[in-house]
């Protein structure tokens, strides 16, 4: 369980500012889903909080201490899986786990990896295949279960369910949210990137929005035990229908606002090009 600290978090990419001063604290053995529009800084936030982009000592802490790098405490599931293409999917689970596990002999490693093959509703007989020859759903899943297998305090999931058919990431959705609830007083703290406020919904303890870039926060809700949304109640209790309204309408703003500003940025360069062709003509 780890406690993480945005304090007037900024990140630029080169000279592209992205993270305009993210402002959150994620209490340990929170669930916390993020939503925004694509582009908008949300893998980056990620990325910083797992260490794979620097940011500012001050502004980032993890568990009270600044993040200079990747841990075996932050288990990451990359928007693209982030498998090694060279190993078979069982072996990309192996070799997380002999980072970790220094003491354990390869049998006691392919135990584990076999759990969360099985947890994660996958079938043996994929173990052995280079994520090459599985399918977008089944990678995503490799990609899940070394997280957990990990066991890592913190993780951190970029879209993880993005690219599963209706019924496979409702079981997975699930599958996730069984394995946070039953650790009862030990809960990993979650980071989740989703497109879906349905999915924020149902997984998150806690939701926030992340406006267009360079970003900062524009909305955040808390669940407390007794209000978080089940799945049988996503579509009836009136408090989460008005709240998924809310949420709704606040990403199609933001859509309306970026289109408008498409626009905007076409119509200016259309009306320069046509300057420069009228004064051509001129001269
Ligand atoms: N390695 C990089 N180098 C330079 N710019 C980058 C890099 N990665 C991302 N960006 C830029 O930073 C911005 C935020 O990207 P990011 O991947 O965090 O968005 P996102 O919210 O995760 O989007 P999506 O929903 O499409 O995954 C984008 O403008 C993107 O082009
Ligand atoms: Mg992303």
């Amino acid at each position: 369980m780890l406690e993480v600290s945005m304090n007037n978090l900024q990140f630029s990419y080169d000279k592209e500012l992205v993270l305009d001063g993210v402002n959150y604290k994620a209490r340990a053995g929170k669930f916390v889903c993020i939503l925004g529009l694509s582009g908008c800084g949300k893998s980056t936030l990620l990325r910083l909080i797992g260490g794979l982009e620097k940011s500012n000592p001050e502004q980032l802490l993890v568990d009270g201490k600044p993040v200079y790098g990747p841990s075996l405490d932050r288990a990451m599931v990359f928007q693209d899986y982030g498998l090694f293409p060279w190993m078979t999917a069982g072996e990309n689970i192996c070799i997380a786990l002999k980072q970790k596990y220094k003491t354990w002999d390869k049998h006691q490693r392919k135990e584990v990896a076999l759990k969360w093959v099985n947890n994660l509703g996958l079938d043996e007989e994929l173990y052995d295949k280079l994520p090459l020859n599985l399918s977008g759903g089944q990678r995503q899943r490799f990609a899940t279960a070394r997280a957990f297998a990990l066991d890592a305090p913190l993780l951190l999931m970029d879209e993880p369910f993005g690219a599963l058919d209706a019924v496979t990431s409702a079981l997975l959705q699930d599958t996730v949210l069984e394995l946070w609830q039953k650790e009862k007083e030990n809960r990993k703290t979650i980071f989740f990137v989703t497109h879906s406020v349905d999915e924020a919904l149902l997984l998150a303890t806690d939701i926030l929005v992340l406006g267009q870039a360079p970003s900062k926060i524009i909305y955040t809700h808390s669940f407390t035990e007794e209000t978080k949304p089940r799945r049988e109640t996503l579509y009836t209790d009136p408090a989460v229908l008005d709240l998924r309204n809310r949420l709704t309408k606040i990403i199609n703003d933001e859509i309306a606002e970026k289109a408008y500003r498409l626009h905007e940025q076409k119509m200016n360069i259309t009306d320069s090009e046509n300057n420069k062709s009228v004064k051509k003509h001129i001269a």
